[in-house]
Order: C-alpha cells, then structure tokens, then sequence
C-alpha cells in the first residue's frame, strides 16, 4: 500500500480502502494537488479549522464518506454529504477501513464568512487499513500517547512539529518515542512561514530515542 503525504497534516492512504485525511489543499501553498483530482472512499478530518477541513465537503460529495466527531459530522450532513459521525474512544468500520477516534489537545471552531460554528473537539484518528495508521491531528503532546502506543501499536505516526498552533520537534520527539511506531513521519510545518521548523532537528531528536524517522516532501509518499 501507499501512504502519501500531500502537504502540512494531509495524507493519502491507498489501502484496502481510498482515505483522505484532513485535505487542505485549495490555498494549501505547498501542495499541487488540487481538490478535483482526489477520488477517495473515505474523507476523515480531524478537527473544524480551515487548514485541515479544507476540500473536504466538495471531495465528499463526489460520493465518499465523510468520518469526523458528531459535531462536524452534522455540519457537514447539512452540506449535503453522507456523514458519520464519531467521538473521541470510539471505532467505526467504513467499508474494509477500522477507524478509532483518539484525544487531541487543540480547538476546532468552524469559520465561514462572518460566522463560527463550534467543531466540538479536535481528534485524531487510528486507522487500520492493512497497515495500522496514527495521524495525531494537532495537538500538544500528552502522556495518553502512551496510551495509544500501546493500544493500537501503530506502524506509521503523522505528528505535527510546527509549534506555535501544535507541538514542536522536541516535544514530537517524545511523543514519537511513546508511541512507538516503526516509522514516524512529521507534519504540519513550513506551510506558512509561522510554522517554519527544521524536520532534521526531530528526527534527530528521534533518531536519539532510537526511532525510525522519515522526512517526505509534499507529494511524497512511502510504500509499505
Ligand atoms: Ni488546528
Ligand atoms: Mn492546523
């Protein structure tokens, strides 16, 4: 199977099933993907704000199932996609894909033109779909990532690294060695200059707790 990452916390699981997470991608400015080209099963985002919400209504309405806590899940069934709606403890199975709602420490407002919608909390997801999948949303680091290491044992982590809005790479670097996985793999930074973070540093950081780390480009993706 391939795992791309499509730029800051978007990624594109080609399992069993078709899986996109959190696809921010029209104003994404380090992403060439666009919002028309992706034709997926499922659409699973992580929490309300823009840069994770993104394409998500439009792609799901080309016939795929929108996957988010109950809050975001009623918006968008309001949208006029098929949504299910989750929360945080919780598994569903969509199609041949197991996916768990784990915590996430952040906010999740919904902004449209001159409103704001409370998105409920913000989450992160363990998806078993062949290989089993942490994508960690964003989030501060917290010590039930120990948790979800042993748990769910996953084999690939997405941890945000960009600081400011989420963890930064010392704080990823533990995170990582708490969850354990075989790879680990940073997102959520250098999309905008504010988010700027030197990806060696973490994996170094890693690399020292005697982790696996990979750095991918925008676009790249790993083959398992
Ligand atoms: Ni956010
Ligand atoms: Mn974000």
């Amino acid at each position: 199977m391939n795992i791309i990452w499509l730029g800051h916390s978007c990624i594109l699981i080609e399992g069993k099933d078709k899986i996109i997470v959190d696809p921010f991608l029209s104003g994404n400015p380090i992403t060439k993907k666009k919002a028309d080209e992706i034709d997926v099963d499922i659409v699973a985002v992580t929490h309300g704000h823009g840069d994770h919400f993104g394409d998500a209504i439009e792609i799901a309405k080309r016939g795929a199932t929108f996957v988010a806590i109950h809050e975001i899940a009623q918006y968008a069934s309001r949208k006029g996609v098929e949504a299910i709606g989750m929360n945080i403890g919780g598994s569903i199975v969509v199609g041949k894909t197991k996916i768990t709602m784990v915590p996430a420490f952040h906010s999740s407002g919904i902004e449209e033109t001159n409103f704001s919608f409370s998105g409920g909390d913000p989450a992160g997801f363990v998806i078993n779909s062949e290989k089993i999948i942490y994508h960690a949303g964003d989030t501060c680091l917290f010590s039930d990532m120990k948790l979800i290491g042993e748990l769910y044992a996953p084999q690939i982590a997405f941890l945000p690294i960009g600081d400011r809005y989420t963890m930064g790479p010392r704080e990823a670097a533990i995170a990582a060695s708490w969850i354990k996985a075989d790879i680990t793999i940073p997102i959520h930074y250098n999309t905008f200059p504010i988010i700027k973070q030197d990806a060696n540093e973490f994996k170094k950081m890693a690399e020292e707790k005697g982790l696996k780390v990979k750095i991918l480009n925008p676009g790249e993706g790993i083959e398992m």
